[in-house]
């Protein structure tokens, strides 16, 4: 087992490598009342039998994206009062990113916050959706425009989930992964550089996890509420988020950020002197793995909502780049030249 220290607004702990329901055992002993919180998709490998936990404690949820609303999230703080859930009782999440953003929400605005566990199972929700305290749901407005930071009191990772984890969720993940490797960790690169394939990747999954959850730890301890510094960690993301908005959804986030990864390379390599040899790493990798590197979108479509994203301040447009690998640097309202030679890269 390895652990990281995550220092947020409190200490706490990212635990690679144990077994589920071993940890979850140890957090039931600890607490008078325990409501888990997990997606029906995965209730065949849930098997809760051998614990000490009653129907009325676990609380069932749909899948994605559907279960991170605000009438789930009521329905489940109907449960928290017939449970009578109190400050020193805890919430566990267990599922992909979706289940521990739900989770970590509800245990946010529950009594205005009580503990909570987060147990991802999927490789996004390793190495990125449960470390560094944002939790959220989605509502009209937009995707997790409504949520709290409120950090896990632990993150433990069985890495035995990614077993029964599609492909396609495993290369989902591997865009963050790679992600972590270009903003600060080239050693990422190195290794997926000699990995032939997805499933080389997969045996590969326990260090990958902890050198990306090491990233994320290093960044989100120095700017824990992104002024600044965490912005790094949205690299690809700009233009991601805008793409996964025009696919409805339809797109895993991780898809959605690996075609922008080939955008922020490109006006990375525009405005910030990145190296070609680094800019075809991008396409490189990605592709290795399955992930798209392409869209149909117009350029006019993506801009539209790039201009509108959560990381533009009065109407600029702002992007993370690289002027080397693990070297970010933020662009402000680049040339629209700048912009369109970027957009030619993912343009099909
Ligand atoms: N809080 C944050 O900082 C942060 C960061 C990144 C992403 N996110 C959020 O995380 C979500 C994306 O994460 P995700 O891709 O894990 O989404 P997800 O929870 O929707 O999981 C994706 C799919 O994988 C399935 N799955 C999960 N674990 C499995 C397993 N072990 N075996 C088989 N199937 C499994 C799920 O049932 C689902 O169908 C989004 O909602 C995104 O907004 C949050």
């Amino acid at each position: 087992m390895k652990s990281i220290e995550v220092k947020a607004e409190r200490s706490y702990s990212v635990e690679i490598g144990i077994a589920w329901r071993d940890r979850l055992r140890e957090i039931l002993g600890n607490h008078n009342r325990v409501l888990v919180i997990a997606p029906t998709s995965l209730s065949h490998f849930l098997d809760f039998s051998t614990l000490n936990l009653s129907d009325e404690g676990i609380f069932w949820v749909p899948d994605g994206e559907d279960q991170k609303s605000s009438a789930v999230a009521e329905a489940i703080w109907q449960r928290c009062g017939e449970m009578n859930l109190q400050r020193s009782d805890a919430i566990v999440g267990i599922g992909g990113g979706a289940t521990t953003d739900l989770a970590g929400f509800v245990a946010a605005t529950w009594l205005r916050g009580i503990e909570w566990y987060a147990f991802p199972t999927s490789l996004a929700g390793m190495v990125d959706a449960s470390v560094g305290g944002k939790t959220g749901i989605n509502t009209a407005a937009g995707k997790n425009l409504v949520g709290a930071f409120h950090s896990p009191s632990l993150v433990a990772i069985d890495l035995d989930f990614l077993k029964s984890l599609s492909d396609r969720d495993f290369a989902a993940g591997l865009a963050e992964v790679i992600k972590c490797g270009f903003i600060s960790d080239a050693s990422i690169l190195e290794l997926l550089k000699e990995t032939t394939d997805i499933q080389a990747a997969r045996a590969h999954a326990a260090i990958l996890v902890e050198k990306s959850v090491a990233v994320k730890a290093r960044v989100v301890g120095t700017d824990f509420k992104e002024s600044k510094a965490r912005e790094v960690l949205n690299y690809g993301h700009t233009a991601g988020h805008a793409i996964e908005k025009l696919s409805g959804y339809s797109l895993r986030h991780g898809e959605a950020v690996s075609i922008g990864l080939i955008f922020a390379a490109h006006l990375s390599r525009n405005v910030c002197g990145l190296g070609d040899d680094e800019v075809s790493l991008h396409g490189e990798l990605l592709a290795k793995f399955g992930l798209p590197t392409t869209t149909r979108y117009s350029l006019d479509e993506i801009v539209v909502l790039m201009a509108g994203d959560k990381k533009a301040r009065s109407g600029e447009m702002r992007f993370i780049g690289l002027s080397t690998i693990g070297t970010p640097a933020w662009i402000e309202n680049p040339t629209s030249d700048a912009i369109r030679f970027a957009y030619e890269s993912i343009s099909k």
